[in-house]
């Protein structure tokens, strides 16, 4: 069976009691934590920048998947590092010469990825296969938590799935947006391996237990 790792994004917990959320989900079983930097910009909507980042390495051992909704990602590199990010994904769009900042990524040893909105295309990252450590697909258009699965999403994560096995890549194949009990099977099924989720985790009253709800859903993918 494909791997599940699950990264719960704190876009939807109690930003007042940060790192009681982050413990309970580590304590649920979280793989990592989601955190989404937005800047206004590239996304209708402004969230967090490094200072959260260091809280949250300051609350947790996981590693931190920040995802970054800028424009001009390469501005937060090396502060993000110093903050204790540990993966850092940029959308290819937001910065003109994508394959030097993943290279940049990765020499302050990160691991480098790139997110693809619901309208770009997988050729957009095709020629960067070997620089990337993870693909994320937004399954919603980026900027707000709570938002629908887009169905459309999953042939795409399928093809996602093909072009990484066809050339033997094994980066991670992680999805963002509308991830639930309801929608997860079949986004693992079709090959993704790693699942962002606010709101179905930290919208509930038990995050843990979602976390658990969340891994019982794929195990119908055998
Ligand atoms: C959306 C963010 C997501 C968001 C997902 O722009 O990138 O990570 O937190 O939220 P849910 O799981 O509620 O769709
Ligand atoms: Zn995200």
């Amino acid at each position: 069976m494909t791997a599940v790792r699950l990264a719960p994004s704190i876009l939807a917990a109690d930003i007042g009691h940060l790192a009681e959320e982050i413990a309970r989900a580590e304590a649920g079983g979280a793989d990592m934590i989601h955190v989404d930097v937005m800047d206004g910009r590239y996304v209708p909507n402004l969230t967090f920048g490094a200072k959260v980042i260091t809280a949250a390495r300051k609350a947790t051992r996981l590693p931190l998947d920040v995802h970054l909704m800028v424009v001009e990602p390469e501005r937060y590199i090396a502060s993000f590092a110093d903050a204790g990010a540990s993966n850092f994904i940029f959308h290819p769009d937001a910065t003109r010469h994508v394959q030097r900042q993943l290279v940049a990524v990765r020499e302050l040893g990160m691991r480098a990825g790139l997110a693809l909105n619901p309208a770009a295309s997988l050729t957009e990252v095709a020629e960067v296969l070997d620089d990337l450590d993870q693909l994320l697909l937004m399954t919603v258009n980026p900027g707000f938590g709570g938002q629908h699965y887009i169905p459309a999403a999953t042939d795409k994560i399928r093809r996602a799935r093909a072009l990484l096995d066809r050339v033997g890549s094994r980066i991670w194949l992680e999805v963002d947006g509308g991830i639930t009990p309801e929608t997860i099977a079949e986004v693992h099924g079709a090959g993704a391996d790693t699942f962002v989720a606010g709101s179905a985790v930290f919208g509930t009253p038990d995050p843990g237990e979602a976390l658990r709800e969340l891994r019982r859903r794929c195990a119908v993918n055998v």
